[in-house]
């Protein structure tokens, strides 16, 4: 009927990792569950997650793999919810994982089991699920929440953001969280791309005739951990793993630092052979001691930007000292259209930590990637989705 308001207990927006979880614990919990998504199918970003496998959670996880203006909001709701509850939905289904490495656990199959989980269970708590519902808008007032868009006027007492946060526009992304939060009075950290490649220009823009080459390193942004993983040169700049994970505290105009021979310490080091009495010591004995642990194209590489400023024992030892603390300066990211997560967002400290509920606007609730709580590379985005889902949908 034209002009009807239909009225449910929780309305959630974005059927995404968050909001499917949301809905479902929501629904089986005795709500009743609208589930608005503009997109025309739910769960886009679970099924290209993980290579198309889904790294659906890390049982390795702890609040030390999340970035936030406060470090302990996470702390609730990933210990209501945690790793190991994940798992046993996902075996409940019959969905066959495996651990990669690091404690990520990934499909043994497809992501696409994951989003098929998820509504399995909107389905067993009755959830209304509306596709392609566009142009959404919210109201509020003491008496709850008004929500119209393209699939019509929905009433709640309870609202859930779970629209994610802006990497890959191409995929939905909206800031739908952040205005939503800034009509409410919510504070906004500036959303930043993070797990993003980052670009290299002016003289370090030579590293990319190294496109393909990777390597073991163990690397670091200014504010942030040490991370071993991958580094991966690309045709633009650095990638892979390591550096994904350092881009999350990068900063611009900082500089990262990457240790180029992880495995080495002490004097039996790297450069070790050519510091034993006698030994060759000119350009050749350099690339050759850099060739014995490092890639060929990168060894080169090093020998030509990094080669010492003379022979003796300390310029040597400096040579070392600075492969094994490399610094880029990068000139940028490569922004929200490949950064796998948004950091920054709804600043936490307007919410309860234990229900994701806005402090000031009773029934108004975001998580997800919308909140600002980001985790590293591994699983650990999802746990929070899951995680600060839950923490919402316990509450209602
Ligand atoms: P998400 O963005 O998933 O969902 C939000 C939903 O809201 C979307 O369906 C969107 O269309 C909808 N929406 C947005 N604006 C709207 C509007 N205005 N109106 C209505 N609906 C709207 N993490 C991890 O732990 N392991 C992994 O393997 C990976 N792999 C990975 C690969 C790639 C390529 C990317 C881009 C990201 C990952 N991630 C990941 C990160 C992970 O996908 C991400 O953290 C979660 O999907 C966040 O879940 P949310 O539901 O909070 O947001």
């Amino acid at each position: 009927m034209p002009g009807e308001v239909r009225k449910f207990d929780v309305i959630v927006l974005g059927a995404g990792a968050t909001g499917l979880m949301c809905a479902s614990v929501a629904g089986q919990r005795g709500r009743r569950v609208l589930l608005l998504e503009h997109n025309a199918l739910p769960g886009r970003k679970i099924l290209i997650s993980g290579g198309g496998r889904c790294n659906f959670t890390n049982i390795r996880c702890t609040p030390a793999n999340f970035i936030s203006e406060n470090p302990h909001f996470a702390k609730s709701a990933l210990a209501l919810y945690q790793p190991q509850h994940f798992l046993e939905l996902v075996e409940r289904y019959g969905i066959c994982w495996h651990e990669k490495t690091l404690g990520q656990l990934f499909c043994d199959h497809s992501a696409r089991q994951i989003v098929d989980m998820l509504l399995a269970e909107c389905e067993r708590g009755h959830v209304d699920i509306r596709m392609n519902a566009r142009g959404v808008a919210v109201e509020g007032d003491s008496g709850g929440f008004r929500v119209s868009c393209s699939a019509g006027e929905f009433a709640s007492g309870a609202l859930v953001v779970a629209t994610g946060g802006l990497s890959i526009p191409k995929m939905g992304a909206t800031g739908l969280a952040y205005d939503v939060a800034r009509q409410f009075g919510l504070k906004v950290i500036s959303p930043r791309p993070a797990l993003v490649p980052l670009l290299l220009s002016g003289t370090e823009r030579n590293w990319t005739k190294l496109a393909g080459v990777s390597a073991d390193v163990i690397a670091q942004a200014n504010r942030g951990p040490t991370f071993r993983e991958k580094l991966l040169v690309t045709h633009r700049g650095l990638s892979g793993p390591a550096v994904l994970q350092v881009s999350s505290y990068w900063r611009p105009g900082e500089v990262i630092q990457v240790d180029f021979a992880p495995d080495m310490n002490g004097r039996s080091s790297l450069l070790g052979s050519m510091l034993e009495h006698g030994a060759r010591r000119d350009e050749v004995a350099f690339k050759q001691a850099l060739r014995e642990v490092l890639p060929q194209r990168l060894a080169a590489q090093l020998a030509e930007v990094g080669a010492p400023e003379g022979w003796s024992n300390a310029a040597l030892e400096a040579a070392e000292g600075q492969v094994r603390r490399w610094e880029f300066r990068p000139s940028g990211t490569e922004g929200f259209e490949k950064a796998e997560v948004t950091a920054g967002g709804v600043d936490t400290a307007g919410l309860n930590s234990k229900t994701m509920e806005a402090r000031a606007v009773p029934g108004l609730y975001f998580a997800g990637e919308g909140v600002d709580v980001t985790g590293h590379l591994g699983g650990f985005n999802f746990q929070w989705a899951w995680a600060s889902a839950v923490a919402a949908a316990r509450s209602f």
